[in-house]
């Protein structure tokens, strides 16, 4: 796959592909990592005498226009975060980036607005999107793909897109694509793997690989009341994805098979309600064993002895992927066992990735410092799906 060393890009309009899609309350940015991490492509790209046209994704918009989605905000701190002005297109192939392009000096960047907000960019019909491709092709002369976020999703300006100009990856992705070698093909083992989150659906593809590859499985968050009820267990009104019991118990029994060890929690926090993450009040909750959830209460978080239980399986680790947080962390009250996590990770002298998504975000707003974890990705779902062993449209794109 070519870098963007090897692209030509002086006095050329290079259309940069980047994931900004950051986490937002109205205006304010909660996490700018995923500005930061694309900012160095930018930089060497502007030093070079680039014109660079930086677009992205922003939520997940209906095909048109939602300032609730609007990448302004954006635009002013990616333009802090590299230290000049960033001009902002309020459109992303109309009279606003066309102008704000045309205007563009050699080292000089343009941000368009959210792509989304165009139903070419998402659209499942090939026609479509090869038709907003093609209008964003005539933005620029060169391609860089930096996305990282996104490479798992085949849209116009990941997918479509880099066919239509000369391309090359950026440092970003690259830098993505070899941490996550050191996690298939060339891993230090113990293997040991954290996973959170809501929704077991969609951790099911990785559980899939990972039990013929991970040594061990450390499981959180709310997709483990499904594994909990798979044992038998009561979960009272915890999240639970009944249809997926059968996938969980083979996965269980393949485990023990492989001699993969599963880890489960032994005791949660669980309270009849769910609480405020607006005014993040202190909230009503008691430790109960995991085999022992009252009827009427959801567990929020994991308990003390599963966070020291995790912390023993992560002690001798030689490498570990976490992805997805042990509870509702955005609630003070429920942040333990995600703290207790990062702490687990940084306690081992492991080389340590956190995939994307919550878990990355997490990290940085319980305080982490990120430069102790070995690499923090800035893709959730595209990290997943690499583990998963699928092709990944964006990266497909970029080698082709
Ligand atoms: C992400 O946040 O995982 C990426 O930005 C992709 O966003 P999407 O799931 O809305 O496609």
């Amino acid at each position: 796959m070519k870098t963007i060393d090897d692209l030509d890009v002086a006095g050329q309009r290079v259309f940069v592909r980047a994931d900004l899609n950051v986490p937002l309350e109205g205006t304010t940015i909660t996490d700018d990592g995923r500005i930061r991490a694309v900012a160095p492509t930018i930089t060497k790209l502007l030093e070079r005498g680039a014109k660079v046209i930086v677009a992205s994704h922003l939520g997940r918009p209906k095909g048109e226009p939602d300032p609730r989605f609007s990448l302004a905000a954006v635009a002013v701190r990616l333009g802090e975060i590299l230290g000049k002005p960033v001009a902002f297109a309020t459109d992303t192939v109309g009279d606003s980036a066309k102008a704000a392009v045309a205007a563009l000096g050699d080292g000089e960047v343009v941000l368009l607005e959210n792509l989304r907000f165009n139903a070419g960019e998402t659209s499942k019909d090939d026609a479509a999107r090869g038709a907003f491709a093609d209008q964003l092709a005539a933005l620029a002369d060169r391609y860089v793909g930096d996305g990282f976020g996104a490479v798992h999703r085949k849209h116009a300006s990941v997918y479509d897109l880099p066919a239509r100009l000369p391309h090359a990856m950026g440092d970003l992705i690259a830098t993505e694509l070899g941490v996550l070698k050191k996690l298939t093909d060339e891993v230090a083992r113990p293997y040991v793997v954290v996973l959170g989150g809501a929704k077991v659906s969609d951790k099911l593809g990785v559980i899939d690989n990972l039990l013929g590859k991970a040594d061990r499985i450390l499981i959180g968050g709310g997709m483990a009341y499904t594994f909990l009820k798979a044992q038998g267990h009561e979960v009272g009104i915890s999240l639970l994805q009944e249809d997926q019991i059968p996938t969980v118990l083979e996965y269980l029994a393949r485990a023990e098979k492989n001699g993969v060890e599963f880890v489960l929690p032994v005791d949660v926090l669980v309270s009849a309600d769910f609480p405020d993450l607006k005014t993040k009040a202190p909230a009503t909750y008691q430790v109960v064993a995991a085999d022992a959830i009252p009827a009427d209460q959801e567990g929020l978080d994991i308990g003390p002895k599963t966070r020291e239980l995790f912390a023993s399986k992560l002690a001798d680790a030689a490498t570990v992927f976490w992805n997805g947080p042990m509870g509702v962390f955005e609630h003070p009250d429920y942040a333990g066992g995600t703290s207790a996590v990062a702490q687990g990770l940084l306690a081992s002298d492991a080389f340590t990735v956190v995939g994307g998504g919550d878990s990355a975000a997490a990290v940085r707003i319980l305080g982490f410092d990120e430069t102790q974890f070995g690499h923090i990705s800035t893709g959730g779902g595209a990290s997943l799906e690499y583990l998963e062993g699928k092709t990944l449209p964006g990266i497909a794109a970029l080698e082709g």
